[in-house]
């Protein structure tokens, strides 16, 4: 199992590809859809330079990902020379390493994926979003359903044994009957693993504006928890094992990736916009494409901001981030990593939401009942507001 896989050393590395074809309604993230081929190159060239002149954690590195935007859009052998030049710094660099890559259905065939398992690229991530034609066009997604199968079979037809689908619940007017359809269609494609996010309305974008005028009706909380209900029945049927609020996989599947992340580790973001963590000190990027790649160029910092966390800071957020996994927060490694008893610094936060029914301890182990899964935000707030015992 991956908690006894990674040491508290290990780290990750984000790479952040911009480029999407089009925008999608729902989308804020860091995405550019006016730039070409040529500009894929440069800004290639400046994640290059970027990676040379980082600081590497000590540890060993055990996941890349490339996230956008979309990474599929770039040609892979532009993604297997930006992997040469990561093993040229991190020599250790075995197979073992998971090197996940984002795609979207309407960008890929099976010679891409081919090429991308023969530079090293080990895990797909490929969003299909919904199965029915109306939303995916309501969405402005670039692909039909039959791209979406087309994709995983491609995907495994190019050799790849770790192939991870995601989906939305919650789209405007989304019926039950439809989102049973799209995780039982999903399903007959026999993903390893699956991300299943409930539909965040962001600020300024187009579903927001939608939302805001009336012209799109979002199902209420009583569907939004039929939706999650049946997602979790259904796979807890299927043997996927539920790691994560949003994450299911097959036994063994779980994203190393995302572990990371909700275990504190050290992880280094390159590219627009990423972020990075290390030991308590968070910083970021600035966003502009076009900036990035000139500085990169110039050879000066693509740093936007930062922030160093306190000590109670750190601590809590490794419990926040560890009780959304399944198997919750290990009370020992906690000691291990912050030098302190988890009971003592959260004393009265863990007797209340243990007395509310929301959490429990399992030996060494505190973690989220179902109804605390639930209601997961409300102890996550919790804990973010403890002050220093
Ligand atoms: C970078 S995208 C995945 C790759 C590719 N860009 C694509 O969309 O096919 C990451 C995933 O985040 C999810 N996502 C993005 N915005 C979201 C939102 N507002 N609410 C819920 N899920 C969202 C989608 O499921 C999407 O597949
Ligand atoms: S969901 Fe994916 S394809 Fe759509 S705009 Fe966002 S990053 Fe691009």
């Amino acid at each position: 199992m991956i908690e006894d896989d990674f040491l508290l050393t290990d780290w990750g590395l984000y790479v952040h590809i911009p480029f999407c074809q089009a925008r999608c309604t729902y989308c804020d993230f860091n995405t550019v859809t006016h730039m070409g081929v040529d500009d894929h190159q440069s800004y290639m060239d400046a994640l290059a330079a970027e990676w040379e002149r980082a600081i590497l954690p000590s540890g060993r590195l055990i996941s890349v990902f490339f996230g956008g935007g979309t990474p599929s859009l770039v040609d892979p052998s532009l993604i297997g020379r930006f992997l040469d030049v990561v093993r040229e710094r991190v020599r250790e660099f075995g197979p073992d390493v998971e090197v996940t890559l984002e795609a979207n259905p309407g960008t890929v065939t099976r010679e891409h994926f081919v090429k991308l398992r023969q530079v090293g690229v080990n895990r797909l991530s490929i969003g299909a979003q919904a199965m029915q034609e109306s939303h995916l066009k309501a969405l402005n997604r670039i692909h039909g359903v039959t791209d979406i199968r087309r994709a995983v079979s491609d995907a495994r037809d190019a050799g790849f044994d770790n192939v991870s689908l995601d989906a939305i619940y919650g789209l405007p007017a989304q019926s039950f009957a439809e989102w049973q359809e799209t995780l039982t269609e999903l399903l007959k494609l026999k993903p390893d693993h699956l991300s299943l996010y409930r539909l965040q309305v962001e600020e300024g974008t187009p579903l927001a504006d939608g939302v805001r005028k009336g012209t799109l009706i979002m199902p209420d909380d009583d569907r939004m928890a039929d939706m999650a209900d049946f997602a979790e029945a259904t796979l807890d049927d299927r043997g996927f094992v539920h790691y994560e609020i949003s994450n299911w996989s097959r036994p063994g599947f779980d994203s190393r990736h995302n572990q990371l992340y909700w275990t504190l580790n050290s992880y280094l973001g390159l590219g627009a916009g990423a972020h990075s963590y290390h030991e308590g000190r968070r910083w970021w990027n600035y966003r502009g494409v076009r900036r990035y790649i000139e500085t990169q160029r110039a050879g000066e910092p693509a740093l936007d901001d930062g922030e160093i966390l306190s000590h109670l800071e750190q601590m809590r957020e490794y419990v926040w981030l560890g009780l959304r996994r399944q198997r919750g927060v290990n009370r020992e490694r906690f000691h291990t990593k912050f030098h302190e008893h988890l009971d003592e610094v959260f004393e009265t936060t863990v007797a209340e939401l243990t007395d509310l029914g929301l959490v429990e301890s399992q030996d060494a182990i505190l973690k989220l009942t179902g109804r605390g899964r639930d209601l997961a935000n409300t102890v996550f707030r919790k804990f973010m507001a403890e002050v220093a015992p």
